[in-house]
């Protein structure tokens, strides 16, 4: 009986606290990987999204359909001021940000948590994984238009 609760202490120890255990599994699974993915760091996180061209001034349209994806999608967790709620507040992450890793992390979060470094990074802090909230990339686009008019805002 001893014994049993032990190692129940050690199943928990091991279970909780960032050692989501789909991520650790599909991590073991990725040693096939091709090497080109092992490249540094560049700033712009992991997905389809290599190349943002930015507009200026912004297009309110864009703007408005991503405040109204915000709103249904994401307000729940993210605040448009600096606190945090369950993930980080939006103000000033264009700033903390480059565009396309934005918007990697909006299409693509369940890579970016397992393989981006400032990604995972954030999930350290918040002990939350951000679900996936399919999001095609054009809207994911609108929201970054968006993001940029709520750092303009402030
Ligand atoms: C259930 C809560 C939840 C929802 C809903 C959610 N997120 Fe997140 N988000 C998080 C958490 C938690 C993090 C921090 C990373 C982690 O732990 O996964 C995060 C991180 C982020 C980041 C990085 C922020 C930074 O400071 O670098 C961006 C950008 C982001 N989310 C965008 C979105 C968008 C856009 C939506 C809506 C389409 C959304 N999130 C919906 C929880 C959520």
């Amino acid at each position: 009986m001893k014994k049993f609760i032990y190692s129940l202490f050690i199943a928990f120890a091991l279970w909780s606290c960032g050692g989501s255990s789909n991520g650790d599994a599909n991590q073991s699974a990725g040693s096939e990987k091709p090497a080109a993915e092992v490249k540094a760091d560049d700033g712009k996180g992991v997905g389809e999204i290599t190349n943002v061209k930015l507009n200026d001034p912004l297009n309110q349209d864009m703007v408005k359909r991503g405040l109204a994806i915000y709103d249904m999608k994401c307000s729940a967790c993210h605040k448009l001021t600096a606190q945090r709620v369950v993930g980080p507040g939006f103000a000033g992450v264009t700033d903390r940000r480059k565009p396309e890793w934005i918007m990697n992390m909006i299409t693509n979060v369940e890579v970016m948590l397992e393989e981006d470094p400032a990604a995972q990074a954030l999930f350290e802090e918040c002990l939350t994984r951000m679900p996936n909230q399919n999001v095609s990339i054009g809207d994911a686009r609108d929201i970054l238009e968006f993001f940029y008019d709520n750092d303009q805002g402030k």
